[in-house]
């Protein structure tokens, strides 16, 4: 059975008993716990915890998840993918162990011919949890289950959470027994892959608090009602329907296997490496796909760097697999069309999908480039550093091994995965401190873990704010889109980051208002300042987020008098700031409309930050935007500012959003409503930012220029309104004082400048060439200056200052080189260049003959110098820093030469 049939059958069953079809939510969420969708439940969890009433009290999805913890586990079982889809029955407060049974039996057991999944009877099995008692009943009687095929088990199996505090409960999961050349017999307990988990039936029945592991959390209480979730993995039923090994294998996923196979001219099934890497590569390019169509871009850091990750391991797949050309082209496409016909808008975004993740193949091959080399020689050194142990009796005798923070900074500066470090370290017979590797990059996370969590709450812990979001039992409202003034009532105060009834004069405090006024940081758009007020009372606003859902929070300090939960005060936003961040962002809409206008739809947003006056703008493009590009989209923008055009904004349905043709459509809760925001009939966008009323209040914008900020996404800066006539007035001054002083025209400008810089360029190199034939000039004056040095003809020469190493060296070659060849001479120069003390020695045949080395002379006047160097017995240089001490390097050099000579 087609995965899309059980799809549409699983819909249907649903549908058909009372629940409500609701699509699938993008697998970016609005959840501050939660990288990505890892559960069906997910977009329904304010229902489960009675923030927000249902709709409806049953509904059913199928949920788009990426869950990347154990991502190393991919194509190694049959069973873990990092993309997949859940298949969901939800019951707010309406049926619960009962019903939720009876309805997972009747779908599981009725035959195919009448709209079930016809598995067998005889074959299933079902665990509870240890003291459900009720469930064991239930199932006996429904399903008319053996007591040896219901099984108790503890937390770790039989209960579900989501890993955070939220909803929980005790859970009853079934099992189909594949049948014994999967394993032994003896159940779920003995053997998973034989028993193989395909749905879970969760009782929601409990909130859960500080959740430390799987097993180990408090209950806070009850639920506000009694709650059913399931989660039946589509692609686990789909290999059970399809009758193959695991879910690669079946039709959603196995085309990129066969097509990656194909490329790489490896047989599926001929060798347990190359399988599992068959298997990576499909699940990823998969994953990856659904990951940039819900509107992930690859990056550093948060849910980009898991999207980076994931191609890239891709691509690194491939390469083991022995391809070496760039793979997605082949692969990506097969993925859309084995996905596209459950999600058509894989067809809609082609463009900019494909663009960006063949974009992400080109840098990370070109990472590899460079890595190769650099690994290559910290590998050469390894190697040398072994053999340099073996002569000494080192630690690391004759085994070659690269330090943990060479390959640590291999991934951290090249971003070459440590993997392919392993790999090819192996490869030259070189091991590789893992474990040092692995601590570094253990610290470095947690660094980046408790940077990235304070950076977004600035605060450690959320459920702080969860206190704050309950006591005031519903969302704050935001009234600032047509206020800048809002009376409102303090509803909870944070003093040093614990609840507090008071703030007093002096306190840093963080504010909850039932309404208010203030933007708070988010969509690109930076937070409002301001003030709030009450008598005899002055809190100044400097910082206003969203710490948790749509809870806002100001940052404030208490400025004179006391704040007291329950105090009616007045919210006051500083509008001139809220006025120049609304200027940008209007004006950020109109250059990302220009931008699209000149390179086409593929130029999505990527980012953007909108601020008191300028703005930076990122956008999706494979090739840097060329200046004159850069000059159209100016022009454009101030060209439409002139003609005034109406800023408004509308809250619609998504259809007609997308029939409006807004822009930046992804990341949206499917079905909610959106706020679109429209410049004119022109420029139309999703957006919850406050804008001008007019494109004419924003006066001028001026693009400071624009670069590349990572793969495939180009950034823009951009100044408006008076910042931005006060740099062009700026820089007119400037252009003033040019043609002032060069006595040009303005235009003449660049010419001027360019043959002026030409003609220093010649006379830079006139004067070199001059003093190099001075310094040669000595040359044959110095070579008849030579003394005899116990039989060796010694020059020795301070050039001065001005003339440069290379300088030196040149002339004490040429001097060595009139001196008669039949016996020892020893040439040694100094100078000063930039300040620095020089030195260089030339020996010729006969005098190292003697046993006068130029590298050994020049480290003992390097010492008088306060610096080092060496080189080879004919030649050598060194330097130092003491340039006052030149004389004295000069005696070191003859006075040495004469002990080697009489062997002193
Ligand atoms: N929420 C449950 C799960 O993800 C059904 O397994």
């Amino acid at each position: 059975m087609e995965t899309a049939e059980i799809r549409r059958r699983w819909l249907r069953f649903f549908q058909d008993n009372g629940h409500t079809v609701v699509p699938s939510a993008p697998l970016l969420y609005d959840d501050p716990n939660l990288l990505f969708v890892n559960a069906g439940m997910v977009p329904f969890k304010p229902y489960f915890l009675g923030q927000e009433r249902p709709p409806y009290q049953r509904a059913t999805s199928v949920q788009k998840c990426v869950r990347t913890l154990d991502i190393d586990e991919v194509g190694k079982t049959s069973r873990h993918g990092s993309f997949f889809q859940m298949n969901g029955n939800f019951s707010f407060g309406d049926y619960f162990k009962e019903g939720a049974i009876e309805l997972a039996w009747e779908l599981v057991t009725r035959s195919q011919a009448e709209g079930g999944f016809g598995l067998d009877e005889a074959k299933l099995w079902v665990t509870v949890f240890h003291d459900d008692d009720e469930s064991i009943e239930l199932w006996k009687r429904i399903a008319g289950l053996p007591d040896e095929r219901i099984v108790r088990r503890g937390l770790a199996d039989n209960y579900w959470h989501m890993g955070v505090p939220g909803p929980g409960g005790p859970c009853s999961e079934i099992y189909l027994d594949r049948g014994p050349e999967y394993g032994p017999d003896g159940g779920p307990e003995v053997d998973e892959d034989r028993f193989m988990e395909f749905w879970n039936l969760v009782f929601m029945q409990y909130e859960l608090a500080d959740v430390r592991s799987k097993v180990d959390f408090d209950i806070a209480g009850d639920l506000p009602a009694k709650n059913i979730d399931t989660g039946m993995g589509l692609e686990r039923i789909a290999s059970i329907l399809q009758g193959v090994d695991n879910l690669y294998e079946i039709d959603e996923v196995y085309p990129v296997i066969a097509r990656a196979s194909e490329l790489s001219g490896r047989r599926y099934g001929a060798s347990h490496d190359d399988d599992v890497r068959l298997r990576v590569v499909a699940d990823h390019v998969r994953t990856g796909l659904m990951l940039i169509s819900d509107g992930v871009v690859p990056g550093n850091e948060g849910r980009g760097y898991v999207l980076r990750r994931i191609l890239r391991r891709a691509v690194r797949a491939m390469r083991l697999l022995g391809v070496d050309a760039p793979s997605l082209p082949e692969l990506l496409p097969v993925s859309r069309d084995a996905m596209a016909p459950s999600y058509p808008e894989l067809q809609r975004s082609w463009g900019r999908i494909s663009q960006l993740a063949y974009a992400e193949e080109e840098s990370f091959r070109q990472t590899l480039r460079a890595g190769t080399q650099i690994l290559d020689l910290a590998i050469a050194d390894a190697r040398e550093e072994a053999v340099r142990e073996e002569t000494t009796g080192g630690p690391v005798a004759g085994a070659p091994q690269l330090s943990g923070s060479k390959a640590f900074q291999l991934h951290d500066t090249y971003g070459f995965p440590i993997d392919l470090t392993l790999e090819m370290a192996a490869e030259q017979g070189v091991s590789v401190d893992e474990q040092g590797f692995r601590r570094l990059m253990a610290e470095q996370k947690a660094k980046a873990k408790a940077d990235a969590k304070a950076k977004k709450t600035g605060h450690a812990d959320v459920s702080i704010y969860r206190e704050l979001a309950d006591a005031l039992g519903r969302s704050v409202e935001f009234t600032g889109y047509d206020q800048v003034a809002s009376e409102a009532r303090v509803a909870g105060l944070l003093v040093d980051g614990s609840s507090a009834s008071h703030a007093r004069e002096g306190d840093s405090v963080e504010i909850v208002l039932d309404r208010t006024p203030f933007y708070a940081e988010g969509g690109g758009q930076l937070a409002d300042a301001g003030r709030i007020v009450l008598d005899g009372v002055v809190v100044e606003v400097d910082d206003v987020q969203k710490p948790l859902g749509d809870l806002i929070v100001h940052r404030a300090r208490v400025v004179s008098g006391e704040l007291t939960v329950g105090d009616h005060v007045q919210g006051l936003v500083d509008v001139q700031r809220r006025k120049a961040i609304s200027r940008a962002h209007t004006a950020t809409h109109m250059v990302h409309k220009a931008i699209r206008e000149a390179l086409g739809d593929t130029a999505t947003q990527a980012g953007s930050e909108n601020a008191p006056g300028r703005f930076r703008f990122d956008f999706n493009a494979s090739a840097a935007l060329p200046p004159s590009v850069l000059r159209d989209v100016e022009a454009r923008v101030n060209a439409l500012l002139a003609d005034d055009l109406e800023v408004h904004a509308e809250v619609m349905s998504q259809a007609q959003a997308i029939e409006a043709g807004a822009m930046a459509l992804f990341g949206e809760k499917y079905g909610d409503e959106v706020r679109v925001v429209s410049v004119g009939d022109w420029a139309r966008e999703l957006c919850g930012g406050t804008h001008a009323q007019r494109s004419g209040q924003l006066g001028v914008i001026s693009l400071l220029g624009e670069a590349s900020i990572g793969s495939g996404v180009r950034r823009v800066e951009a100044l408006v309104g008076s910042d931005a006539y006060d740099y062009l007035a700026r820089e007119h001054a400037l252009v003033g004082q040019l043609t002032e002083v060069l006595k040009v025209r303005p235009e003449e400008l660049p010419d001027r400048v360019g043959s002026i810089l030409a003609r220093l360029r010649d006379a830079e190199k006139e004067i070199a060439t001059v003093r190099q034939q001075q310094v040669l000039a000595a040359a044959a004056g110095l070579a008849s200056s030579a003394r005899d040095v116990y039989g060796v003809s010694f020059v020795s020469h301070d050039a001065g200052e001005g003339v440069s190493a290379d300088g030196l060296r040149t002339l004490v070659l040429d001097v060595r080189g009139r001196l008669p060849g039949d016996r020892p001479a020893v040439v040694a120069g100094t100078a000063v260049a930039k300040g620095r003390p020089v030195v260089v020695v030339a020996t010729n045949d006969e005098a190292r003959r003697w046993g006068v080395k130029a590298g050994e002379l020049v480290r003992e006047a390097a010492q008088v110098l306060g610096g080092g160097g060496g080189g080879k017995d004919d030649v050598a240089q060194g330097g130092g820093s003491d340039a006052s001490r030149v004389r004295e390097a000069l005696a070191r050099i003859e006075h040495v030469v004469g002990e080697r000579v009489t062997g002193r």
